[in-house]
């Protein structure tokens, strides 16, 4: 019982396909989208990075920042055109969502299915990250001969209890085929006293992920680090993995122990929670993000190769750190926002400076 949506304003929220995209080999690094000054809620602090895929074919997602510090009031919001993998990076967000409440702070992640209306909630500013899947659900990757438990396991997976609300009047906000839209109802949507099934939004702390890696020499491929992922329909890879970079002990004999250089079918969008990332020193800081496409070449910088280089390899923890990855098949195009939004960092190919060739033996 609701007047048919009219359209609203998308912001800078922008949906692949993305007429406006800026497809580009070059590796890009951005600052962290700054807190408002002025009153911001979450629908009105998201801004997109960058988009692939096309959400009409059901392929693909978004990447997007959010920047807020009010609560969503007498307004509640669902996405039609994907899942939403929230990355909270500063400050707690409350998902008040049809099937219960959520809580997530930083180093936690939430999943909102597509359709499922939701409130954002925050006590205070926040910034954080978002993957709109517009794929395959995501789900924990299959584990091989790691065989019954590890990385992820089901069971810290958290789905809310019911919970209901009884207002009045309250706006819907849409994002349907790329567009925000709305209408208003007499009632709010999140009034659903039970329910059953698996259809759920869900939870993860990130502290849970059981980190698999070499107790020997040299590197597993890094998809060891995937939380979630959402398959394509080419096996390997994937529409989109959610990978972590979680504190660690650090064991590898005869090896350069940091990520080592190179390039990759997939895309790498990444972003960094807390504490700095063991490729880089400086420049990649937490809430920033960083975009390395298909088969563009990086890896750590200079002091970070250096320091690696010469330590001694005992046994190291390393604490304090939690980086993440959206990593995806299709090459990650940034919106127009992204590259002219005063956010890029313009000097970040200088982190690989100072390399010297070095010489045949
Ligand atoms: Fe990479």
């Amino acid at each position: 019982m609701h007047a048919p949506f009219g359209e609203m304003a998308a912001g800078l929220v922008r949906t692949g396909p993305d007429s406006e995209a800026h497809a580009t080999p070059n590796r890009l690094r951005w600052m962290p989208l700054p807190l408002p000054k002025e009153s911001v809620d979450f629908v009105e602090g998201l801004r997109t990075y960058a988009t692939n895929g096309s959400a009409r074919d059901q392929h693909g997602i978004g990447v997007h920042g959010y920047a807020c510090n009010r609560s969503m009031a007498g307004r509640v919001f669902y996405d039609a055109d994907g899942e939403l993998l929230f990355v909270p990076q500063q400050g707690a967000l409350t998902l008040r969502t049809e099937l219960g409440v959520l809580e997530v702070a930083p180093g936690e992640i939430a999943v909102v299915p597509r359709g499922v209306r939701f409130r954002v909630e925050v006590a205070e500013a926040a910034r954080g990250y978002v993957c709109e899947n517009y794929g395959a659900p995501l789900r924990p990757p299959e584990l091989g001969p790691i065989g019954s438990n590890g990385l992820a396991n089901p069971r810290d997976f958290l789905a809310p209890v019911a919970a209901y609300e009884d207002a009045g009047a309250t706006e819907l906000v849409a994002k349907f085929g790329g567009r925000f839209w709305i209408t208003k109802l007499a009632h709010s949507p999140l009034d659903v006293v039970a329910w059953h099934g698996n259809y759920t939004p869900y939870k993860y702390d990130l502290a849970r992920f059981n980190t698999i890696n070499t107790v020997s020499f040299d590197h597993p491929d890094p998809s060891i680090f995937t939380v979630l992922t959402s398959p394509s329909d080419t096996r390997g890879v994937a529409n989109v993995d959610f990978v972590i970079f979680p504190p660690r002990w650090m064991v590898a004999e005869r090896t350069f122990r940091p990520p080592y250089f190179h390039r990759n079918v997939m895309s790498e969008f990444m972003g960094l929670i807390r504490g700095e990332y063991d490729a880089k020193q400086g420049g990649f800081v937490p809430g920033g993000a960083s975009l390395h496409n298909c088969m563009s070449a990086h890896g750590p910088d200079l002091a970070s190769h250096a320091k690696a280089s010469a330590a001694k390899l005992e046994p190291q923890y390393l604490a304090g750190t939690l980086a993440f990855m959206f990593e995806s098949r299709y090459v990650l195009e940034p919106t127009a926002s992204a590259m002219e939004g005063g956010l890029l960092d313009t000097a970040y190919d200088a982190a690989w400076d100072g390399f010297q060739k070095a010489p045949l033996k």
